[in-house]
């Protein structure tokens, strides 16, 4: 039976009401994290009686899918996207919000977070909550199904609606006024908002376009790493965003770095205070992002010997051995990627910044091809050939590319230590006429 309109708006007062397939909002929102099969160890229960050492102690707290209590340095982000989503919940009122920052700076630990503890100050039935992972939908449009599935009970009487159904559905509750028992508010947070974009942006629009209904009852919170994506987007879509509230998670500091470890392990005694020093100072100087902080731990936990406590050494050894396992990609690349790496990093050696110019790296790698006495075996590249490449090893966590509106070309960050690639390019058949010739 195909539903008309008012046999819809009949349906939400029915048994076919709107419900959360899922009890805890971060099941689906941290599984995204689950991905450590160090992390299934530490769920093997402990046999009774038999104390774990600080180390596997402090593993454990050190894990990705770990739930800390606290999100140090993140205090004052946390109080504002709560006080944003409980007054638009508490007054019903529509709400679009926009989160970005770099990668793992704690954007989806702090939204969901926040959703838990409005989950426990509201009633559920005036409540409704879905978290989309757009990176994990096979297709955009395959969003509205994720989200009919969460509002609505997934029973055999959903089950038969089809996509334009779920659609229409959504789109009523979402648009439309309704007699009778007032409507739940609903709360969406749609996790790495940049894959919803494709080229007509048609999902992206319509799901900031729903809280712009009066009777919409809606919170659309957007969490991607672009800060510009709005600008990025068409303009009938970036004029969405005018009204949006945007928060952008700035990358941790070496004292951030430094707290937030501190507060997962500093109780256990298990790392020397240096250690945690070094680690926040080299994460730091990259990425900044936690989750390699998190990394490089738990690596030196599982290397020392049992009942020692961890050392700056430690950390050196761990950092190594995890850059020499995430670092073979780069060595198995294309002579266009090593070179485009390896001119980066004289590019940093002689500018002594972190931010560099694309064009710059570019440059000096046309004049290394130039001047190498193989040249004729390599074929120079345009610049248009060389974008792809540096998405690519910014997608591989290589190196980070930033772009804005005010520079035609992005600026570039090394993600992985120099001396070791060196070392390993040393090695590389291919790679040693370059290095031996700067
Ligand atoms: N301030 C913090 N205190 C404690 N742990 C944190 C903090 N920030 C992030 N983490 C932890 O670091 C990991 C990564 O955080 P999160 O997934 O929120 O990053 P993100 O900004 O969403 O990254 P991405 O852009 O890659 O999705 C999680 O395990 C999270 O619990
Ligand atoms: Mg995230």
């Amino acid at each position: 039976m195909l539903m008309n309109e008012d046999s819809q708006d009949l349906d939400l007062d029915s048994e076919d009401s709107i419900d959360f397939a899922s009890e805890e909002f971060n099941d689906d929102a941290m599984d995204v994290t689950l991905d450590s099969a160090d992390d299934e160890d530490l769920q093997t229960p402990v046999t009774p009686g038999f104390e774990q050492d600080k180390l596997t102690k402090a593993r454990a707290k050190l894990a990705l899918s770990a739930r800390p209590e606290k999100l140090p340095c993140r205090e004052s982000e946390i109080e504002r996207i709560y006080d944003a989503v409980n007054k638009a919940v508490t007054l019903g009122s529509p709400l679009t919000m926009y989160i970005a920052g770099e990668p793992g700076t704690g954007k989806t630990a702090c939204v969901t977070k926040v959703i838990n503890r409005i989950q426990q100050e509201h009633d559920p039935k005036d409540v409704k909550y879905a978290f989309i992972n757009a990176m994990k939908l096979s297709a955009p449009s395959e969003a509205y199904t994720k989200l009919h599935e969460q509002i609505y009970k997934t029973n055999k009487r959903t089950k038969k609606y089809n996509k334009k159904e779920q659609h229409k559905r959504l789109n009523d509750l979402f648009t439309k006024a309704k007699g009778g028992r007032p409507k739940p508010y609903t709360v969406v947070v749609i996790d790495e908002l940049d894959f919803l974009v494709t080229r007509a942006q048609k999902e992206i629009y319509e799901f900031f376009n729903w809280p712009q209904y009066e009777h919409s009852k809606l919170a659309i919170i957007g969490i991607a790493n672009t800060v510009a994506l709005p600008e990025q987007l068409l303009a009938k879509i970036a004029n969405r965003f005018q009204q949006t509230e945007r928060i952008v998670f700035s990358t941790y500091s070496k004292s951030d770095i430094i707290k937030i470890l501190n507060d997962r392990v500093q109780s256990l005694h298990a790392f020397e205070p240096r250690a945690i020093e070094l680690c926040a100072a080299k994460v730091a100087s990259s990425s900044g992002d936690i989750r390699r902080c998190l990394d490089v731990c738990r690596r030196a936990a599982e290397m020392v010997g049992h009942g020692k406590t961890v050392t700056a050494g430690d950390i050196t050894d761990a950092y190594n051995d995890l850059l020499m396992n995430g670092m073979y990609p780069i060595l198995e690349m294309s002579i266009y990627h090593k070179l485009f790496f390896l001119t980066a990093i004289r590019e940093q050696h002689n500018m002594q910044t972190n931010d560099l110019s694309f064009e710059k790296i570019v440059g000096r790698m046309q004049t290394l091809i130039d001047m190498c006495p193989t040249k004729n075996l390599i074929a120079k590249v345009s610049i248009r050939e060389l974008l792809p490449i540096c998405d690519c090893l910014d997608a591989m966590n290589i190196i980070t590319v930033t772009r804005s509106e005010a520079e035609r070309y992005p600026i570039i960050r090394l993600n992985i230590e120099k001396e070791v690639v060196i070392e390993k390019f040393r090695q590389d058949p291919e790679m040693e006429v370059f290095i031996n010739n700067k």
